[in-house]
């Protein structure tokens, strides 16, 4: 792993043992792009006098007839650019752009100077991947500068070691004496050479987050993007480029992620000449960012992860560079707790009694987390009012919630807080006491989500009140879990605490505002575990990764929906950072019936807990739910730290299937899942994944009953027979027919 420069030719080559990544400094000052993909070889590898400076196309040779005064020979309409500029000779749309005093966009910021360091700088405020030691990662900073109006542009890019990823942002800074206004500002740009691409996106709406998309690149731009204030159910800030033929086990893949929560922009741009400009970063919607003299802007950081063996391998390299140097703190490496949660168990219908019959019941079984959700503080007993009054409901609560967890505690629990930390309703004492707190715009209406307000956290008072508030209760409590809600997008966004000018910041700051009291709050308390939710999975993003890692997939329990919504997740997000539980039938969101069994073999492939209250069960089905705690005890190490493989996609057909495969190959999990029954269905195999070719399996169906011994040749390349899924035949493990809603669990370990 390395980063070189080639003084001569000003060609920087970042490279580790798989993928490369070329960048240059045109004839004009400018940075060009040349090259991402596998691994080139290095300077010392490649004949004497070689360069990769033929790389650029359109550069020697004109193909525009914009050119510079002076220089028929030079345009940037058809250059691979690094962090393009609109204006001078490019069409295309820009990384960047800055409004200037005079009124004009027009900017010129040329290489000055470049550092190459061992490691990986922090980000100020924001999320980011990091390097544990100086030698995982190296980074190269270039300067550019623009001197008419004298600013610098940093472009900051982090190869690692053990990733095939580079991260990237860039910061700008004002050295000038006027105000400069940044109105768009991309944290990565890159100009591929052809447009041979399939763009897939996650995409959909709550209770269907994060749905797989496809389609084929064509000329012109195709984006997805929040301005909702978060990153929102609609569309993830995810975009993959990947080859035609490409799929989960073979084939190019360009994964391009970014670490923030808040307003985003993904694009693919294909020009005419069939290049591929992928912009990702803040959405220049809404977003005017003022830069007074001495003052820098930093972008969030965007991951560019490449593969060349497939989507699998893509998701592989996200999944552990987001679980190992992403998140953060002492339950990174950590197993998670199996919790109940008692939300649908009694929505605000509960008081202590009530909450310690349900937690009891858990216990008995396994469980070993209690979490308490909404409507244990202030006047919280529907939706309509007491948030952001953070006290304990002694009416509810006798006891507070030190009462309550030091009771939890004694069963033998951990015991774990719902919060909404940046809203408020207006009826609460929060409100009454600050009118002026809420993001509003004056002589405009107020619109609401669910009867509540968001509070503005991009003033500094509004974020210390709340952090105090809340941090009493923890003080005064034993709390080991918080589950971080926000269930609503933000509307007339206007804040109190800036000035006109700096109103186009708002949405940044709010953001940058949950940030520091995310920060604030795991520092006090390392020891608590975060998970993050928005309704369910509305801030599913690397952002909230780096403060709580784990957060809640969606609102929609379902089996057979949450094989959609965890397949789909996969993409780019670990299974350890799924909270996935099971819930009662029918479904409280789409009113299905699907077997205890179903429901506890989906729920497995995340955190795992449960959402209902199991006092309501049945012997038999307490019993069921006792084996599966037990199952989720003895596999979750596998399940939650192995390699993830997607086998059959639910987008495709009525079968779903997936993989672990533990780090030594010793140990695998196979999850099959069939949604609707059919008789005399045809044979069905199911090719494995990651496997010791030569090592020999024992099967077990659900870890109990034999399934027979196979190489992992085998299972790789013959399959493992899943036939006997259909009606018609004896599964032989349960002597009756199988129905809809069917699912199967194959445990393997290598003999020997
Ligand atoms: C939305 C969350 O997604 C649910 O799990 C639950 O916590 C409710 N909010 C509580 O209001």
């Amino acid at each position: 792993m390395g980063i070189q420069y080639d003084a001569k030719h000003q060609v920087f080559h970042l490279c580790n043992d798989h993928i490369s990544y070329l960048l240059a400094v045109l004839r004009n000052g400018q940075l060009g792009q040349l090259y991402f993909g596998s691994r080139l070889p290095a300077a010392g590898e490649m004949p004497k006098g070689h360069d990769y400076t033929y790389l650029f196309e359109g550069v020697k040779r004109a193909t525009s007839s914009y050119v510079y005064e002076g220089d028929f020979t030079f345009s940037l309409e058809h250059v691979r650019q690094e962090y393009p500029a609109y204006g001078t000779t490019d069409y295309r749309m820009p990384a960047f752009e800055i409004r200037q005093e005079d009124g004009s966009r027009i900017t010129d910021f040329v290489y000055a100077s470049h550092e190459i360091m061992d490691g990986k700088p922090k980000l100020q405020g924001l999320p980011a991947t990091y390097a544990e030691r100086a030698d995982e990662a190296q980074t190269l900073a270039i300067t550019l500068r623009d001197e008419k109006i004298d600013a610098e542009l940093v472009l900051s890019y982090t190869i690692f070691r053990d990733f095939d990823a580079i991260a990237r942002h860039a910061c700008f800074q004002n050295n000038g004496s006027a105000d400069l206004d940044i109105t768009r500002a991309m944290s990565l740009s890159i100009d591929l050479p052809d447009a041979d691409y399939e763009m897939l996106q996650l995409s959909g709406w709550w209770a269907r987050e994060r749905h797989l998309v496809t389609r084929p690149l064509a000329p012109g731009i195709q984006s997805v993007g929040s301005l909702r204030g978060h990153s929102g159910h609609v569309h993830n800030p995810l975009l993959i480029l990947k080859r035609p033929h490409t799929d989960e086990s073979q084939g190019e893949a360009i994964g391009f992620s970014l670490v923030y929560s808040g307003n985003f922009l993904a694009q693919a741009e294909v020009d005419t000449m069939d290049v591929t400009r992928v912009s990702m970063g803040i959405h220049p919607h809404a977003f005017d960012w003022c830069l007074a003299r001495g003052e820098r802007f930093q972008t969030p950081e965007a991951v560019m992860v490449y593969a060349a063996g497939g989507l699998n391998a893509m998701s592989q390299t996200f999944h552990a560079l987001y679980r190992t140097r992403l998140a953060r703190g002492t339950w990174r490496d950590k197993v998670r707790p199996i919790l109940i949660n008692n939300w649908e168990a009694t929505y605000f219908d509960f008081d202590e009694d009530k909450l310690l019959k349900i937690a009891r019941t858990a216990h008995d079984v396994g469980v070993e987390l209690f979490v308490l959700d909404d409507g244990w503080f202030g006047a919280r007993c529907s939706d309509t009012s007491g948030l952001g009054d953070w006290q304990p409901n002694t009416d509810r609560l006798p006891n507070g919630i030190k009462g309550l967890s030091e009771k939890i505690h004694a069963l033998g629990m951990k015991f774990g807080l719902w919060v909404e930390l940046e809203m408020a309703n207006k009826d609460s004492d929060l409100y009454r006491a600050h009118p002026d707190w809420i993001l509003h715009v004056d002589g405009r209406r107020e619109s609401h989500g669910r009867n509540q307000y968001v509070l503005d956290f991009s003033r500094k008072e509004v974020v210390d009140c709340i952090h105090d508030s809340i941090a009493k209760v923890l003080r005064a409590s034993s709390v080991d879990y918080i589950k971080w809600d926000m269930n609503r997008s933000i509307t007339e966004c206007g804040s109190k605490g800036f000035p006109a000018k700096r109103q186009g910041e708002i949405f940044h700051r709010y953001i940058l505002g949950v940030y520091d009291l995310y920060e604030r709050l795991r520092t006090e308390f390392p020891h608590i575990l975060f998970e993050s939710c928005a309704s369910g999975g509305g801030r599913f993003d690397p952002g909230m990764l780096y403060y709580a890692p784990q957060a809640w997939t969606s609102d929609d329990t379902d089996a057979v929906e949450r094989l959609a919504i965890q397949y789909g997740t996969s993409y780019a997000y670990p299974i350890v950072s799924m909270g996935s539980h099971v819930s009662a039938v029918p479904n409280h969101q789409v009113f299905r019936e699907t077997s205890l069994k179903m429901r506890g073999d989906v729920a497995y492939f995340g955190t795992f807990g449960y959402e209902l209250d199991l006092g309501t069960l049945s012997a038999e089905e307490l019993a069921e739910v006792r084996g599966q705690i037990a199952f989720m005890k003895e596999h979750r190490e596998l399940i939650q730290h192995g390699t993830f493989y997607r086998l059959k996609s639910p987008f495709a057909g009525n079968v779903t299937a997936w993989m672990v495969v533990s780090a030594d190959k010793k140990e695998a999990l196979v999850g099959c899942y069939k949604v609707l029954n059919s008789t005399c269905s045809p044979f069905q195999r199911l090719r494995l994944q990651g496997l010791d070719a030569r090592a020999d399996y024992a099967v077990k169906i659900d870890g109990r009953m034999d399934f027979g011994d196979y190489t992992g040749a085998e299972l790789m390349r013959a399959g493992l027979v899943t036939s006997d899924f259909s009606a018609g035949e004896a599964p032989r493990e349960e002597g009756k027919h199988c129905t809809d809603y069917w699912s199967r669990l194959y445990v393997l370990k290598a003999k020997g």
